[in-house]
């Protein structure tokens, strides 16, 4: 009797059923949901006004742009713990600039961009189902990413000392915050860590805004007066795409428990995870240099003042944004109506609630456009 024709199982959907596992754990894209207002505000006689992405449009300083082509003939594999002189230049930028104070190499960990340390770190430090991650309320979406990548318990805190400690591995801060721009005072932090070393917990706080205060002095949690003069329990995340306008270059750097950054090290030699020597010659230019940064930053006060008034004339309301590169506006009503209102003026902004449903009556907007674009946005408020 002849059998039925057996079922073949190619290797390709063998091979899936794991992929779509870990495709499974994440969230939909959500910028694919701002693309028809996207194709509205394009539709605007004088043109898109894209105030949606944080990602830099002025040029890339003059010096760093020669360190890169400078170390252009680099034929041999760098190393994930960076240069020598990439070190020295993140340790002397962390004491200038974070007041942080006894760091050495074994404080420093060089990485390919912050947002993939963000996405990865859960999973390099080896958190799974039973673990708990905790992030802001509001909160860039890759901290809630990492934990699902790792399979990890996540959660949004309004206050972290108001969470269980119970399983809870890895705290996120973010001060200056992404979407709202608020800055953690000095002594909260201090709480705040001593309440997590009193559990155990790992502080990692990401302060890749810290050189963008406007309204309030930001403050590293490596600060002494923060960290109590040791960085254990600690760690904080800083990168060269926003104050140096390098995010094509992919710098970033962590700095804080030697022994925790020992560990990742090896783990992400392992992976690979390796800045481009071109890219670590431009970020020793980049981090010697505040001159660049003081320039940038006049820029973005300039074009931060004008959008502001613009916005509060139009009827907006301003919360926080005393630091980084966003005005977290809002009009009393769902944020969806504001992107839409706005892409009607051929402005793009991020709705609120791709940082959480707590931003729902809230936008995002920019500052990364040209004087010109910024400029055609205040006429079209105005
Ligand atoms: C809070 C926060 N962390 C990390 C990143 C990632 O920056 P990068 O990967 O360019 O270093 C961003 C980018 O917008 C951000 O807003």
């Amino acid at each position: 009797m002849p059998g039925r024709p057996e079922k073949k199982v190619s290797a390709v959907s063998a091979s899936r059923a794991p992929y779509a596992t870990l495709r499974g754990r994440l969230p939909d894209f959500p910028w694919d949901k701002l693309a028809p207002y996207k194709a509205t505000a394009a539709a605007h006689p004088d043109g898109i006004v894209d105030l949606s992405v944080g990602t830099p449009v002025d040029p890339v300083p003059a010096l760093v742009q020669r360190a890169l082509t400078e170390a252009a003939d680099s034929p041999g594999y760098p190393t994930v713990w960076g240069t020598a002189a990439l070190r020295d230049a993140i340790t002397g930028w962390a004491g200038r600039r974070l007041g942080a104070e006894g760091l050495g190499h074994e404080n420093v960990l060089p990485v390919v961009g912050s947002k993939e340390f963000v996405a990865w770190l859960p999973t390099q430090l080896g958190l799974g189902p039973g673990d708990r991650v905790a992030y802001p309320r509001l909160a860039y979406p890759t901290y809630e990413v990492g934990a699902r990548l790792a399979g990890a318990a996540y959660e949004a805190y309004d206050d972290p000392r108001a969470l269980d400690p119970e399983g809870l591995r890895l705290l996120w801060l973010n001060t200056p915050s992404n979407p709202t721009g608020q800055v953690l005072p000095q002594e909260e932090l201090a709480r705040i860590v001593a309440w997590a070393r009193a559990h155990g917990i790992l502080v990692v706080s990401d302060e890749c805004y810290l050189e963008l205060g406007w309204e309030a002095e930001p403050v590293s949690v490596l600060h002494p007066q923060v960290s109590g003069g040791s960085f254990e329990g600690l760690l904080s995340v800083h990168s060269l795409s926003k104050r140096s306008n390098l995010a094509g270059y992919r710098a970033a750097f962590v700095l804080g428990d030697a022994a925790l950054l020992g560990d990742l090290l090896q783990i992400r030699k392992h992976g690979g995870m390796m800045i481009p020597a071109t890219t670590q010659a431009a970020a020793v230019a980049a981090l010697g240099d505040d001159q660049h940064v003081e320039e940038q930053r006049r820029r973005y006060a300039t074009r931060r003042t004008a959008l502001r008034t613009a916005l509060l004339a139009h009827g907006f309301r301003i919360e926080h944004s005393e630091a980084s590169l966003y005005l977290w506006a809002g009009r009393g009503e769902s944020c969806w109506d504001t992107v839409s209102h706005l892409a009607d003026l051929g402005i793009l902004v991020a709705p609120g609630d791709f940082y959480g449903p707590a931003g729902e009556n809230f936008v995002r907007v920019a500052l990364t456009a040209s004087d010109e674009r910024i400029a055609a946005a205040v006429a079209r408020l105005t």
